[in-house]
């Protein structure tokens, strides 16, 4: 018998992500039957189908999801950040799963309001939390279980930086309004927070085990996390000139990289778009992540923001 292809909807398909999606859902050899953009700039559509219904009136689209209730196995949300939980709502009311991008939404009560949505509707929410399946990172976390279960050199010494160079435009679009993004620490923090709490478990529960240096900025951002087996200093930042010299000499726009112990353990500075391709690949498995796992990087920002709040920095 003939399995039928999994059948797929987008939203923000126009915008710069979406494409990685669409090449993930040619990859799991899904069928992209519809897309909604409010914008137009839609041609790419093209590169993986010439069935794909667009809408461009969201309105219209509810009516489409509507008229196709349960055909639709899932919708990839690709939308600015304040979008997703409604976007969210969206397509499980409609009968269709979620795979949709980072952060799932502004904080931990939106994480809580999508997990009543998964439960009130039988659908599931998939986070793309896709560093995760980052080959290095998976090799880090297997050293650091060895090393934390010998209990050598406890707590770890751990420096963390995430230096994404961005130009003019991020400030002036969404993703430069912290009430449409989340800000920096969210917007792009996420994927950092995310894997320290996957190595190192929840931090110690003092208030002190965090704290954010004193020259909080919208665009650069750092400070201290304590962990049982690791104290981890980390370093957000999406200026030029934090990027160090080498990297910018070859051309490069980010530096992305773990040291543990004074020693550079991993370095995944380079493109990993194609990870887009994993996350799918488990998803359309029966794997995936949850919404629990999405929530671990939203209780360390709200703790960063306390710590914030205490030294008056942000
Ligand atoms: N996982 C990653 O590494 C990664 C990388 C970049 C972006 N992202 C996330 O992906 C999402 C999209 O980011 P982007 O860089 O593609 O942004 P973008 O601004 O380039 O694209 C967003 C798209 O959504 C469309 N849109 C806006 N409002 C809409 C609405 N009401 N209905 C339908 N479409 C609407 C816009 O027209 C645009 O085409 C964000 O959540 C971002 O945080 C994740």
């Amino acid at each position: 018998m003939v399995q039928r292809r999994n059948r797929f909807a987008i939203i923000g398909v126009a915008g710069f992500v979406a494409r990685r999606h669409l090449d993930a859902i040619k990859h799991v050899g899904g069928e992209l039957i519809a897309a909604l953009d409010i914008r137009d700039s839609v041609g790419i559509l093209d590169n993986y189908s010439h069935e794909t219904e667009f809408f461009i009136d969201p309105e219209i689209f509810a009516e489409y999801l509507e008229s196709h209730y349960g055909e639709i196995d899932y919708v990839s949300i690709c939308t600015p950040n304040y979008l997703h939980e409604q976007h969210c709502r969206l397509a499980c009311t409609h009968g269709a799963n979620v795979i949709c991008e980072k952060p799932l939404a502004l904080d931990s009560t939106g994480v809580d309001r999508l997990q009543q949505l998964e439960l009130e509707t039988g659908q599931r929410i998939y986070p793309v939390l896709q560093l995760r399946y980052h080959p290095q990172i998976i090799k880090m976390k297997a050293m650091l279980e060895k090393m934390i279960l010998s209990s050598k050199d406890i707590p770890l010494e751990v420096n963390v930086t995430y230096v994404s160079r961005r130009g003019p435009w991020y400030a002036a679009s969404w993703k430069g309004n912290p009430l449409l993004s989340g800000g920096i620490v969210l917007n792009l923090g996420i994927h950092m927070f995310d894997i320290l709490y996957w190595l190192f478990g929840p931090p110690k529960p003092e208030k002190d085990a965090f704290q954010v240096d004193p020259d909080f900025a919208s665009d650069r951002v750092s400070g201290l996390i304590e962990f049982p087996y690791a104290r981890v200093r980390w370093f957000l930042s999406t200026r030029y000139n934090d990027l160090p010299l080498d990297v910018r000499s070859r051309g490069q726009y980010a530096y992305r990289s773990f040291e543990i112990n004074h020693q550079p353990i991993a370095d995944y500075s380079l493109d990993y778009s194609g990870l887009h391709n994993t996350v799918y690949d488990e998803i359309v498995s029966g794997r995936g992540l949850k919404v629990e796992d999405a929530r671990l990087a939203f209780d360390c920002i709200s703790r960063i923001y306390e710590a914030a709040a205490r030294t008056h920095v942000a």
